[in-house]
């Protein structure tokens, strides 16, 4: 197997800005690092096989002040190559990516697709399309970066080889199967509302539909207009809600929440729901779904010691239960993983999964 650091074709320390954002545990926020202020930790931050964040809260936050949510970055290294290797670009292909961020995938995929090839970015913020332009411009590269929508992909130079998106989605947009060549390849982070996304790899067929595999976790910030939301009911509301307990032991609520375990299959079955876990403290974790739409919430609160745990449900749908019966579902379909799982896409736009096979007995169709 090819290391992944060969894949890396071009540096990525021209392409980080030189103020970058980083968790901050007092605050549970992001705080800016300034290479002028403290260029050790900048380049530590550059060379770790780790995801930078180069933008906060769609900018509205300023270097000094404390950030919510990252709303742009540069990807971790090596999940970059695993999806460079899934991509798979030849020398002369028309390339379509959406999420420019620093631009420096897009430098990658210049560098595959060589001087006879063609590589189109698609970047939402028209402040972060700018900085990947000059940073790509400062390299030696030049794609070219349109400012826009990249859920709409971009007709004006389909058709493309090769679609990649760098933000996940809970749906495949139907411009990027349209705007593909039959044969052609989209590889985007995709998933549900309910955990982390897989690495999904479609080939795009003649009759207009798109299939292939799950894969690898990726945990990427979704693109703008699908992002997930959540609900933060109040205290007399958690009071009035049901409460019940559940008999689940610690271990299968680890495999209900874990990627590799049983989400991404509650995901699978178990439309609109997101899922937070936060660790209050080192003994207490709060597990939380929430479908906004609906404005149905559930917490199942767990205590170190003090099982069995509680569980709140409010609003039309009863969440906990749902998962419940999906994770039941799982133990019965004999735990299948990720990378067990297939999507089809069908020209109506229907969202069909599969386990194993496409005839699979084990398929069904995803509502959103
Ligand atoms: C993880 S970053 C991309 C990393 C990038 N490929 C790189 O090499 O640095 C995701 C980017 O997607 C952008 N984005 C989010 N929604 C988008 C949309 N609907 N269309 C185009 N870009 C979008 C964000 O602004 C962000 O810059």
């Amino acid at each position: 197997m090819t290391d992944w650091h060969e894949q890396l074709t071009v540096p990525r320390a021209p392409f980080i800005p030189s103020v970058v954002w980083v968790d901050d545990p007092a605050t549970d926020g992001f705080i800016d690092v300034s290479r002028d202020d403290d260029e050790p930790r900048w380049h530590a931050l550059v060379e770790a096989d780790e995801p930078i964040i180069t933008q906060v809260d769609d900018g509205a936050t300023k270097p000094g002040e404390t950030g919510q949510q990252p709303s742009s970055s540069c990807s971790q290294p090596s999940l970059v190559a695993a999806m460079l290797a899934a991509l798979d670009v030849r020398e002369g292909h028309r390339v379509l990516e959406i999420g420019a961020g620093t631009g420096w995938n897009a430098a990658l995929l210049s560098d595959r697709a060589g001087e006879h090839g063609h590589v189109v970015s698609v970047e939402v913020d028209p402040a972060v399309a700018d900085d990947a332009r000059r940073a790509l411009a400062a390299v030696g590269y030049a794609p070219v970066v349109v400012t826009g929508d990249g859920t709409k992909g971009y007709a004006a130079d389909a058709p493309y080889d090769r679609v990649i998106c760098t933000a996940s989605v809970r749906t495949i947009p139907r411009p990027w199967i349209d705007q593909t060549q039959p044969g052609g390849v989209i590889v985007a982070p995709w998933g549900t509302d309910y955990g982390d996304d897989a690495l999904t790899r479609l080939e795009v067929r003649e009759d207009g539909s798109a299939s292939g595999r799950c894969g690898a976790n990726l945990a990427f910030m979704r693109v703008r207009h699908q992002r997930r939301d959540f609900l933060e009911p109040s205290a007399d509301e958690v009071d009035a809600a049901e409460s019940t307990q559940t008999a689940h032991s610690g271990r299968e609520l680890f495999e209900m929440v874990t990627f590799a375990r049983a989400a991404f299959t509650i995901g699978l079955r178990v439309p609109s729901c997101y899922l937070t876990v936060e660790d209050v403290t080192e003994d207490r974790r709060l597990i939380e779904l929430h479908d906004v739409r609906s404005r149905s919430w559930a917490r199942v609160t767990l205590v170190r010691g003090q099982d069995p745990w509680t569980v709140h449900q409010l609003g039309p749908r009863r969440l906990w239960n749902e998962v419940d019966a999906a994770y039941a579902w799982w133990q019965e379909a004999g735990n299948p993983t990720p990378d067990r799982y297939g999507l089809t896409v069908t020209p109506d736009g229907t969202h069909g999964v599969w386990i194993d096979a496409p005839d699979n007995e084990r398929r069904w169709s995803l509502t959103f």
